[in-house]
């Protein structure tokens, strides 16, 4: 196995269901990481292993370029109808997120005519060339360039870490100035075809975008003709209590890509979008041997199906009050928590030196994490110093077993400090 290929907890899986994965050992394992953020319906929800059995008896390919099936066509329906995009709204299907985030730039490059890119700092789009070259973290991209072009990037707007003794409005105004002067000293905003944004950035550290930046982008967009793209890979999918994060705003992107937890762990993404600009791209442009494979298809609408039955939207909500209050009481109590953030149950904890927020504390969330895996207790760090500790648990856990795994979690946190 290649060096390259990270692994960062060493337990082998004999079967997950749930938010319990059980090791070879026989060892339960309370998932805090969801297969970076892959199972919000939990691992191995029956309708959907139902759905996937099924269909495999049927057929598992024929390429919907060469002959079609109704699986794909249901399932953009479904997508249209809880993701809806101003008066008409179009998908089409991929299988990762790095392809769908491939897509968009394709799509809006072709409805503008204009070739630049517009990204974040600390955001993260895959990686693959295109979306790798818009995510920020080096460390993913180290030696891996020449990376592709027209792709520019200004900071994201993390209230948390650069407002200092701004308040929110003051903080805001300024980085939408910023914005506002990227058109004179980082690009012709003639030339931009999109801006793609993580609302809530996901393995940037959990980072919400102020509501008020979100809308300022939006008017900065429709005023300069530029398609706005967010991505909603990680956010997407009932983790911050909506279908898709923007829905949390109140703010409407142009195009939207979605992955991860739409097909409960079998590789299916999305672009979905207003009607003429997804229209835009000319046939043939997008697609692929396996874009939308029927069997991940109808993963992906049983658990649309099991999201709906099991509301679990309204369980995000739930799941993060739980975390929220419990993480802030310990905030309270020790420096080495920055900040507790994030939307519904998308929350991130953030570790930093002597409460400075431009001081991450890197080694402590690493221990923690380790200390919490050596304690029965899967969790991921995040951010681009690895100082945040990001929650992403199966939104089908059990509040014990959420109450357990925050003990555990709690118990680290404790003996580090
Ligand atoms: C916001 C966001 N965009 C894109 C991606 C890339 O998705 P994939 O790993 O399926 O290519 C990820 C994966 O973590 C992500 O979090």
């Amino acid at each position: 196995m290649a060096n390259g290929v990270g692994v960062y907890n060493t337990a082998t899986v004999s079967d997950a269901k749930g938010a319990i994965i059980t090791d070879l050992d026989g060892r339960q394992l309370i998932d805090f990481a969801g297969g970076i953020g892959v199972v919000n319906a939990g691992h191995c929800p029956e309708p959907v292993v139902e759905a996937i059995r099924e269909q495999a008896g049927k057929y598992i390919h024929t390429s919907f370029n060469v002959v079609t099936y109704e699986p794909y066509i249901t399932l953009c329906e479904e997508l249209a109808e809880i993701l809806p995009h101003g008066k008409k709204t179009k998908a089409m299907l991929i299988s990762t997120g790095a392809e769908a985030v491939e897509n968009a730039i394709k799509i809006a490059r072709q409805a503008t005519q204009r070739p630049a890119v517009l990204c974040f700092t600390d955001a993260y789009h895959g990686r693959t060339l295109m979306a790798m070259s818009l995510t920020s973290k080096v460390n993913y991209k180290f030696s891996s360039g020449p990376f592709a072009p027209e792709v520019y990037r200004i900071p994201f707007p993390n209230f948390y870490k650069y407002h200092r003794t701004r308040d929110m409005e003051e903080f805001v105004e300024s980085e939408l100035q910023r914005l506002y002067d990227s058109q004179h000293n980082l690009v012709d905003i003639k030339s931009v075809a999109a801006i793609i944004i993580e609302p809530i950035q996901g393995e940037g550290g959990f980072n919400p975008a102020p509501l008020k930046y979100l809308q300022g982008l939006r008017k900065f967009c429709d005023e300069h003709g530029v398609i706005l793209i967010m991505d909603e890979i990680q956010s997407g999918f009932c983790r911050t209590g909506h279908w898709a994060s923007w829905q949390h705003y109140g703010v409407q992107p142009d195009l939207s890509t979605y992955a991860k937890s739409l097909g409960s762990g079998l590789p299916i993404a999305a672009v979905v979008g207003q009607a003429d600009i997804m229209d835009a791209a000319a046939p043939g442009t997008i697609g692929g041997t396996y874009i939308g494979s029927p069997i991940c298809c109808v993963a992906a609408s049983a658990t649309i199906k099991f999201m709906k039955d099991n509301n679990l939207n309204e369980r995000a909500l739930h799941i993060g009050k739980i975390i929220r209050d419990r993480m802030e009481k310990l905030k309270a109590e020790f420096s080495g928590i920055g900040d507790v953030r994030g939307i519904g149950a998308m929350i991130g904890i953030e570790f930093v030196k002597n409460s400075n927020p431009e001081h991450p504390n890197s080694e402590l969330c690493d221990h923690i994490v380790k200390g919490c895996a050596d304690e029965g207790l899967i969790l991921l760090s995040a951010g681009t110093f690895k100082n945040v500790i990001r929650i992403l648990s199966p939104l089908v856990i059990t509040d014990e077993q959420l109450n357990q795994g925050l003990d555990i979690l709690e118990g680290q946190i404790r003996k580090f400090n």
